[in-house]
């Protein structure tokens, strides 16, 4: 609300307060005249292989993307029998592939895509982004795992006994047990492998005082390795919402296997076993030994892993007005930057292009408690029920939903989100808050750049 002399009476200013509502379509706060202006338009600025690469890299670059994009069936490749998706560009596909949820969300349609009788859940929508579902609990004990969305029963390309049915989603929304994540762009991975630990140690290590005098206090991501047998090096890890994971190639055997049901040489076991529905022997997908072409011999997660480090970091827009360089200093100025980092330097890589060079992901790869509001009560890792990966910021300006469970298309929404009890970011959005309408306005201008 802001307030305003109308009119005056007899020498008495009335004050009137006048709502001056954002027209965005995610409600953000009524008192702003500040408005984020969206998806920039423009060349996608991602999606294409690191610069430089020489012939046999680009070879498995082209490889890894065909399959990534390739929509996989249930005889042919293994999918299911529980899945949220057919294909990992379904999911990774804005501005590019790679890249996050698109406009128009696949999975309304692959709900009963060959014949299959899903239900669409209420929280997945044509408008609305990609999701997965994680549950807080199962049977009273604490459970925090992905409950993949569809079945395969029904579809043409599925044995015909299989009749296993979806979660009650309705009742586990009712019952508050369910938690949303929304895909995380996988541009500029290589380079995110190629930062040294020390690196990130050092990074957050450094500007100890202002930190503290702001009450950050983040810590990195370190797998306990006490039942999750994919991070057992102790390495740091800084990948997904929580930085729960190691590396591409884990993930895209992690993602094979949990959003398309298709086991691999990473994940060899079925999620969903039921000896109706799984039928193939296992893994599904494996290394090719029987082919002689080195790009044909791998298996599709290796193919995957290879694509993801291969692939280039987002370009950002040259900054061209006033207000976005204003926001860029802002940024800075406000404290922004001491969880997301703009720049960290990459050590050495095998891959051509990586080693030594400044990886702009503006994120610290560390996690920060972001308090009561933005908790999904999940538990990953060192990761707790309120901690998040700083969100890299490279490639913003391209996206459509925001914060982990994309609960917003706002970038003014999902910045005032950070604010709530116990979030380490209280005391640099309230200097955020502080900003002039001009100010904040800057800011987005510039996040809309990245
Ligand atoms: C149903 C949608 C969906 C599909 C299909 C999907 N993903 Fe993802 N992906 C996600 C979500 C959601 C996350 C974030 C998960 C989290 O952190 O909890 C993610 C995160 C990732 C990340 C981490 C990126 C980063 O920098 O943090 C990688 C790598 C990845 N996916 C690779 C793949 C690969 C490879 C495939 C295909 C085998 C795939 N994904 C299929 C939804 C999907
Ligand atoms: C204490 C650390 C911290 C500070 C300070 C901070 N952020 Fe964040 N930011 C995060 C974390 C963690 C997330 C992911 C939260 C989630 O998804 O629940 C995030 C998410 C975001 C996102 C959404 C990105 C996406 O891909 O969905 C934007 C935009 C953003 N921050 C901008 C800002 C701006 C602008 C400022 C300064 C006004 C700021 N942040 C200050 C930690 C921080």
């Amino acid at each position: 609300m802001r307030i305003r002399t109308i009119f005056t009476i007899g020498g008495a200013s009335i004050a009137l307060l006048i709502a001056i509502a954002c027209t965005s379509a995610s409600s953000p706060p009524t008192h702003r005249n500040v408005h984020d202006s969206g998806v920039r338009g423009g060349a996608p600025g991602a999606g294409g292989p690191i610069p430089g690469l020489d012939a046999a890299d680009l070879a498995f670059f082209t490889e890894g993307q065909t399959r990534f994009v390739k929509v996989d069936t249930v005889n042919g490749d293994g999918l299911g029998p529980r899945f949220n998706a057919e294909a990992c560009g379904q999911c990774h596909a804005a501005p590019a592939t790679g890249g996050t949820s698109p406009a128009l969300n696949p999975q309304v349609a692959i709900a009963t895509d060959q014949g299959a009788k899903n239900t669409v859940p209420s929280f997945i929508t044509s408008n609305g982004p990609v999701r997965e579902v994680r549950f807080k609990k199962t049977n009273g004990q604490p459970d925090g795992s992905v409950h993949d969305l569809y079945v395969i029963t029904g579809r043409s390309d599925a044995p015909s006994a299989c009749a296993i049915v979806q979660p009650d989603f309705a009742a586990q929304l009712k019952a508050n047990n369910a938690i949303f994540r929304i895909p995380t762009p996988v541009f500029g991975d290589g380079f995110v492998e190629a930062i040294p630990d020390s690196t990130i140690s050092a990074n957050l290590a450094a500007d100890s005082a202002t930190k503290l005098a702001m009450g950050i206090h983040g810590h990195v991501s370190r797998i306990s390795g006490s039942v999750n047998l994919s991070g057992n090096d102790a390495t740091i890890t800084r990948f997904g919402w929580k930085a729960q994971n190691k590396s591409a190639q884990i993930f895209a055997g992690e993602a094979y296997n949990v959003e398309q049901g298709i086991t691999n040489e990473l994940f060899p076991n079925e999620r969903e076993d039921n000896p109706a529905c799984a039928t193939n022997n296992l893994p599904e997908d494996q290394t090719n030994v029987t082919q002689t072409s080195p790009t044909q011999v791998i298996s599709d997660i290796v193919a995957f892993g290879l694509f993801i480090e291969r692939l280039a970091p987002p370009v950002p827009a040259p900054l061209t007005t006033a207000s976005q360089t204003r926001g860029k200093e802002l940024f800075t100025q406000v404290g922004c930057n001491l969880c997301h980092t703009p720049t960290l330097t990459a050590g050495k890589s095998a891959i051509p292009g990586i080693s030594g060079q400044p990886v702009n992901a503006f994120s610290d790869f560390a996690l920060h408690h972001m308090g009561a509001g933005l908790a999904d009560g999940i538990t990953q890792g060192g990761a707790g029920p309120d901690e998040f990966r700083s969100a890299p910021l490279w490639g913003v300006g391209q996206r459509l939903f925001f914060l982990h469970d994309g609960r917003t298309n706002d970038l003014l929404a999902a910045i005032l989100a950070h604010r709530s009890k116990g979030s380490e970011a209280n005391q640099v959005i309230a200097k955020f808050d502080g900003l002039s309408d001009a100010d904040e306005q800057a800011i987005l201008d510039y996040l809309r750049t990245l």
